[in-house]
């Protein structure tokens, strides 16, 4: 018996060691951690199960049948995060840079399956150069399975991706389609051919860095929603962000024990609204004074600025927030932003994710560009979002919702389940200014009559109380009450049930 269970050792370590200590010397020199490193920091302690170590490639093709390490590149199984269950691969780019076999496509596809049966999250420690080209076609196929995987997942439980070296071909196509995108600063990168194919092909020169790095699929691309500066402390912020996130579609959001009150008052929200309109505010910081804790887990801060997205907690409970800032563009929509406040909308609906939508919204940016760029087609998307999600959805309107804006902003209309305005909100079709300058362009040029005009539709429309008696708004709140008033609405929403007409899928406009 001795003697089996020494050969088990035996096998367990040759496993471990991966490519060998000369490849993991290398990683450790790019300041990259060991995909089972890697778990460890991720998971709870002693929490791994690992499954299929013993698994094998079958290639024999180039030479592969003399290399054949144990595991094939990809460490599987289940742990926890914080005692709540999550299924996780991760890529070791010791053996075969990560690449993707077949047998290593299944290693990923039986924890997929696991986590969709068992109700938990995927995560995905992606480190890999795509497909094993000494497999050909069998690797294409692996990659395959595990696209229709993702897709089959999506909205039944979390897909998390983090982005851990170079990432090419099918292992970036493979993330893209999981709910979230994290990298890792100066070591990862993401692009479906490399620079050197596409020098070949278009004749530009680019770094790894400028084509596929951290800066570029957070500022540029929006393909990632956050990047950090090592492994360690995006694996910890992977963390952070599980904590926020239900197991599956059929759980709820987790409760935390918090330590702030839900009745909190914010006296500095009175004073946070500039006296003159057209001078801006930080809206993070509303979200933060809101939040229990002041913790507001930011997403894709790098891109899209005018309007914000993340999650905080209210009483312990995860709600997703969406709010206009007016600190970039004044809070105007347009194609980037409606595309980004979209998409995380979809995501908090598909797990049943309260949204609070926080609006200072002067209109869509008008323009050539968004024209042509087609924000006709992509504000739809944020309309349609808002529109179709049937989770608890309230509103707070702190200045400014004019035009369609106030519309797509989770207005009433379109079926927020409770919408408040502070007093300083100013529902219209337009600004005063602008308004009088259409409605009475012929008097134009005599300033004392339009300042008079401007003044009489400032009276009328400035204020949250047109809206307010039509019922458009429920009430108009102090701004230091806030978070009480929020919190009180999410908790009477919990049981809300939402029947929808039979349909295979909606078709949003992609
Ligand atoms: C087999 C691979 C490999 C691959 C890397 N390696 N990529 N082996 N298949 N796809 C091996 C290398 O031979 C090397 O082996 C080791 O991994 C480390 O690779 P290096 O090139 O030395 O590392 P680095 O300089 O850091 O460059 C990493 C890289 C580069 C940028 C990922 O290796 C690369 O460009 N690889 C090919 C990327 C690619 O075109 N993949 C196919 C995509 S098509 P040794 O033995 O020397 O350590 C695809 C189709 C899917 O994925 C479908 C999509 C829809």
């Amino acid at each position: 018996m001795h003697e089996i269970i020494e050969a088990l050792d035996k096998r367990r370590d040759a496993a471990r060691l991966g490519g060998g200590e000369k490849r993991i010397a290398t990683q450790h020199s790019k300041g990259k951690l060991t995909a089972r490193e890697r778990l460890d920091v991720l998971l709870d302690p002693g929490s791994f199960e690992e499954y299929d170590m013993f698994v094998r490639h079958r290639a024999t093709d180039f030479g592969m049948a003399d290399t054949i390490i144990p595991g094939d590149g990809v460490v599987t199984g289940c742990g926890t995060i914080n005692g709540r269950l999550t299924y996780v691969f991760s890529q070791d780019f010791t053996v075969f840079g990560g690449s993707l076999s077949e047998t290593h496509a299944q290693k990923i596809c039986k924890i997929m399956d696991l986590s969709v049966q068992n109700g938990a999250p995927v995560i995905g420690l992606n480190d890999s150069g795509g497909a094993r080209i000494q497999e050909g076609v069998a690797a294409l196929g692996g990659y395959a399975e595990v696209f229709w995987r993702n897709v089959q997942a999506s909205g039944a439980i979390p897909q998390i991706s983090v982005i851990m070296g170079p990432c090419a071909g099918g292992a970036v196509y493979s993330p893209a389609m999981t709910d979230f995108i994290y990298m890792v600063k100066d070591t990862s990168y993401m692009f479906v051919t490399g620079p050197d194919v596409v020098k070949t092909v278009t004749n530009e020169i680019v770094t790894q860095e400028e084509l596929g790095g951290a800066s570029t699929h957070t500022k540029i691309s929006s393909v990632a929603d956050a990047a950090f500066e090592n492994d360690i402390e995006t694996l910890l912020e992977v963390r952070r962000l599980f904590d926020f996130l239900p197991l599956s579609a059929t759980d709820k959001v987790p409760v935390l024990a918090v330590n702030d009150t839900a009745d909190r008052a914010e006296p500095s929200l009175d004073t946070i609204i500039p006296d003159s309109a057209s001078k801006p505010y930080d809206m993070r910081e509303v979200i933060v004074k809101l939040a229990d804790e002041g913790d507001f887990l930011e997403l894709q801060r790098d891109f899209a600025g005018n309007i914000l997205t993340g999650f905080i907690r209210l009483d312990g409970g995860t709600v997703g927030v969406v709010a206009n800032q007016p600190l970039v563009l004044a809070g105007c929509l347009d194609i980037n932003s409606s595309k980004k406040a979209a998409r995380f909308i979809r995501f908090c609906d598909s797990f049943s994710i309260p949204i609070l939508t926080l609006v200072d919204v002067p209109g869509f940016l008008p323009g050539v560009a968004q024209e042509y760029g087609g924000i006709i087609k992509h504000g739809a998307k944020l309309l349609f979002a808002y529109a179709e999600a049937t989770v608890p959805k309230v509103t707070v309107i702190t200045r400014k919702a004019y035009g369609g804006a106030y519309d797509v902003m989770a207005s009433k209309h379109i079926r927020a389940d409770v919408n408040y305005a502070w007093p300083t909100a100013e529902i219209a079709v337009m600004g005063a200014k602008g308004a009088t300058e259409i409605l009475y362009r012929s008097e134009l040029s005599d300033k004392e009559k339009i300042a008079a005009r401007t003044k009489e539709y400032e009276d009328r429309f400035a204020n949250p109380f047109v809206a307010a008696e039509r019922g458009f708004i429920d009430d108009v709140i102090l701004p230091r009450e806030t978070r009480r008033r929020i919190t009180r609405a999410f908790s009477t929403l919990r049981r809300k049930k939402v029947a929808m007409p039979v349909k295979k899928h909606d078709n949003i406009p992609l």
